[in-house]
């Protein structure tokens, strides 16, 4: 989501004429943060504390603090206060202002500070993006999130769902074909609940079926799935369109359901075992890959030890693996903290149980032929290799002319290594 918003502000402030600035000091500087937990702020808050020195050589240098960090409760004015050198603070829902606001500040010093608290702030289109994501083009459908999951600051930052409508993502996805794009990832905190707010009927399935229309050499990814919203009608039309990857990401959070409620994620362990079952059972090969999350309020060792029994059941092809860290104004960070010792052991623990899957799932992919669209050409070791990812989703790497980057190729796997992949183009 972020990388894809910088690709926005990117886009508009080269459409007001400035480059990018690869070495020398830059005169523009935007920071585009997070706050999903406490280690993505404190990264922001040093990486900005660095640029002091900047503003110190180049007084007439630009800094802009953008994103969800500057949307928390009071948070806008007291980086301003932290970092006086800040010439604009800009919150979530009027990104689009960022190009004239520098602009300004370019010209005439101005300072800005400037953060609406509009729920449901309207939808600007048109918005020029700078694509910088190799052969794979973001597309937004929605932004926000009605759900409120206890420990989640997303809604209370990114405001409540608002989709885009039908016709704008097709015509953007129809763009980013003609433009070349080999893969299209649509967005949302959660698409499953695609068009909800617009109440004409036409959700994510039928976006999925629209979208899976377009024939050609192309595919498509989307994230993110809340098992609550995922419908039996999604997984049967991703399983019945060759050009809708079987590569679903399912975030689960714990495998315990007294955890489960007290996140407030509306379902149970045996809900989501249903979910993975009728996945599997029409698409035996769908890479599936999860969030979890360790020491939440409350947790003791049996609901930890129901997270690992879930790693051993599911086998994702990937856990996304985070220690819970309390957010100011969430439900959870009121709740009684498990301590900070505890909550280390259980990560690494889960993290080792993870990999032991990932290893052998890996394994498994050895001696077979899969379709890989060529992302990269990545220097190891003094040598290009190139990289691209399975339909499932699984990363390979192997040897060839980096004119193939964008193409897809066919790739034999003939060794793993843990969560890596190798093998040779046949
Ligand atoms: N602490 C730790 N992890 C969190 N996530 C969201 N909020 C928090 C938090 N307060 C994780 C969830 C989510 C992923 C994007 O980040 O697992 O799915
Ligand atoms: Fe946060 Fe839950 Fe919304 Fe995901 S679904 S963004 S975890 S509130």
């Amino acid at each position: 989501m972020n990388v894809h918003e910088s690709e926005k502000i990117a886009g508009i402030l080269m459409s007001r004429g400035l480059t990018e600035c690869n070495d020398g000091e830059p005169d523009v500087v935007v920071f585009n943060t997070c706050c999903i937990r406490d280690n993505a702020e404190r990264k922001a808050i040093g990486q900005i504390g660095r640029f002091k020195q900047l503003k110190k050589s180049n007084p007439d240098a630009v800094i802009a603090v953008v994103g969800c960090m500057t949307q928390q409760d009071g948070a806008g004015f007291a980086l301003r206060r932290k970092f006086p050198f800040i010439d604009i603070v800009l919150g979530t829902s009027n990104i689009e202002k960022i190009g004239e606001y520098v602009s300004d500040a370019l010209s005439s010093r101005t300072c800005r500070v400037e953060i609406d608290d509009d729920p449901r702030p309207a939808i600007v289109e048109g918005v020029p993006y700078h694509r910088s994501s190799g052969c794979n083009a973001w597309i937004n459908i929605m932004y926000g999130c009605n759900n409120f999951c206890s420990y989640c600051i997303v809604p209370y930052v990114r405001g409540r769902e608002r989709s885009r409508a039908k016709e704008d993502v097709l015509a953007e996805f129809e763009k980013a074909l003609s433009d070349g794009y080999k893969e299209v990832t649509l967005l949302g905190q959660n698409v499953n609940s695609y068009g909800n707010d617009r109440g004409d009927g036409y959700g994510f399935a039928s976006l999925l079926e629209d979208l899976a229309k377009y024939k050609g050499d192309h595919r498509i990814r989307f994230m993110t799935s809340h098992p609550k919203d995922m419908d039996d009608r999604v997984i049967d039309i991703i399983a019945d369109s060759p050009n809708i990857c079987n590569n679903i990401h399912l975030p689960l959070q714990s495998g315990s359901d007294r955890i489960l409620k007290l996140m407030n994620r509306h379902y149970t362990r045996d809900d989501y075992l249903a979910i993975i079952e009728k996945i599997r059972a029409k698409m035996p090969d769908c890479g599936i890959t999860t969030d979890l999350m360790v020491g939440f309020p409350y947790e003791d060792e049996n609901d930890f030890e129901d997270t690992l029994d879930m790693v051993r059941r599911v086998e994702w092809s990937n856990a996304f693996t985070f220690v819970y860290s309390p957010r100011r104004g969430t439900p959870a960070a009121t709740m009684p903290q498990v301590p900070a010792e505890v909550s280390k052991r259980r990560i690494m623990k889960l993290i080792a149980e993870q990999n032991s899957v990932t290893r052998r799932l890996s394994d498994a992919y050895v001696g077979n032929v899969y379709k890989v669209l060529c992302e990269d050409a990545v220097d190891k070791n003094g040598k290009l290799t190139l990289c691209g990812r399975t339909e499932s989703g699984r990363m390979v790497n192997f040897n060839g002319d980096p004119k193939l980057v964008g193409s897809f190729c066919d790739v034999k796997v003939t060794r793993s290594q843990s969560a890596s992949l190798f093998g040779t183009r046949i």
